[in-house]
Formats: structure tokens, C-alpha cells, sequence
């Protein structure tokens, strides 16, 4: 029987490491749908076009199984992950024509079978009707921390006070704008991960599933 999994919550929050390993164990199709607000914004960036409905209409967004994003048909899995682009998905998920186009690109990836799917307003606004949602949140300091050792991982020059200030920036922005804000679904069940390994937070979703 065809399962849905929404899991929401702040940036950082390990949403999408933990949505990943959930996925592969249960053989359900993993969908980050922050991954298209951030092709949108590279869009937009990349183009220096206006955000309107005509580039809305005319982009071409695929997520694959191995989790590669593409953008107009070109991979662009690297591209999304910059600072410069968390900031303008951020910027474009405020606008209606741009949530109603995604919005119906992410049911229409539900319909195909067993999916989770991580975002900001999947319990509430996405998938409203799915079988689990999870609230999954960390402490600013602990998310910081995440994203820092992230981003030095990968070579970047990092300043760990920096990366704080975008994640309270981005939190509040995601949290307080008007159309489908960030916000736990009534239904949704609590996970505050922040003294949790990414096993214990897997685990404990697994545990919830069945
Ligand atoms: O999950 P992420 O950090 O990749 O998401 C990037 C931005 O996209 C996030 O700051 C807000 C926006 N977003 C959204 O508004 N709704 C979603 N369902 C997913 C992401």
C-alpha cells in the first residue's frame, strides 16, 4: 500500500540526511523539495531574469533516485548547495505563483508511490493527508554547527557566526511570511534532534512508520 512521509522543519535540522537513510531503508522514493526552490532561485540568479509566472511556467525542475537535481536539464546537484542560493530560495519561496507551481510538481511526485518528503509546509500544505509528520528541529547553536562542519567538509572558507546569522535570518523569513509559512502541522509529532545522533533520529522515525 502507497505510504506518505512528511517531514518538516528548520534549516539544518538534518531533515534531508535523515530523510535520505529512512528512504533507502524502506525502499520509499526521497524528495527534498527545498532542492526546487533552490533550482528556482539558481534560475534566477543564473539567468538574471525577473522572477515572474513566464519563467515559472517555462522551468523544467527533475529530482532523480540518486538524488540529483536538474535544473532545465542540466545537473545542477552541486550548484543548489551555496550560501548565495539558500538565501534566494528563501527569497523566491515567498511568492504565491512560485509555491503553487511547486506545490503541484511535489503532489504529482506523490501520486507515483511511497515517498518522504522534506520541506517547510509538506504537513500542512503539500500532503495535508499523509500517514506520518514529523517536526524535526535542532537549537540554532546545534544547526549552525551542522551546517559549519558541512561546509568545511567541502572545502569552503567558513565563519561559523556567519552561518548563524543566514540560519536565524532564513528561519524567520521561512517562519514569517504569508503564504504557507514554516509551522508543525496540528498532527505532526515533535523531534528535537538536537541531542540526537542522525541513527537515533532514523531510528526513531522508522519506529514511528510502522
Ligand atoms: O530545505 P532547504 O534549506 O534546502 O530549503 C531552501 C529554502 O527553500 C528554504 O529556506 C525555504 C524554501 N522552502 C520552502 O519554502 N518550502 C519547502 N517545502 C521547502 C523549502
Amino acid at each position: 500500500m502507497k505510504k506518505i512521509i512528511a517531514i518538516d522543519g528548520p534549516a539544518g535540522a538534518g531533515k534531508s540526511t535523515v530523510s535520505k537513510i529512512c528512504a533507502a531503508r524502506l525502499g520509499y522514493t526521497y524528495i527534498d523539495t527545498g532542492a526546487m526552490y533552490r533550482a528556482v532561485a539558481l534560475k534566477v540568479l543564473q539567468s538574471g531574469k525577473i522572477l515572474d509566472e513566464t519563467l515559472i511556467n517555462d522551468i523544467e525542475i527533475k529530482l532523480d533516485s540518486a538524488g540529483k537535481v536538474f535544473l532545465d536539464g542540466k545537473d545542477v546537484t552541486k550548484e543548489i548547495r551555496t550560501p548565495e542560493v539558500s538565501r534566494g530560495a528563501s527569497d523566491v519561496a515567498k511568492f504565491g505563483f512560485v509555491r503553487k507551481k511547486l506545490t503541484e510538481l511535489q503532489r504529482e511526485m506523490a501520486r507515483q508511490g511511497s515517498v518522504i518528503m522534506d520541506g517547510r509546509d509538506i504537513g500542512t500544505q503539500v500532503l495535508p493527508n499523509a500517514d506520518l509528520k514529523i517536526f524535526l528541529t535542532a537549537s540554532v547553536e546545534e544547526r549552525a554547527r551542522r551546517r559549519f562542519e558541512e561546509l568545511k567538509a567541502k572545502g569552503a572558507a567558513v565563519d561559523f557566526e556567519q552561518i548563524k546569522k543566514e540560519i536565524i535570518l532564513r528561519d524567520k523569513q521561512d517562519s514569517e511570511r504569508e503564504i504557507a509559512p514554516l509551522a508543525q502541522a496540528e498532527d505532526a509529532i515533535l523531534l528535537d534532534s538536537t541531542n540526537l545522533t542522525i541513527e537515533q533520529v532514523v531510528l526513531e522515525i522508522l519506529r514511528l512508520a510502522q
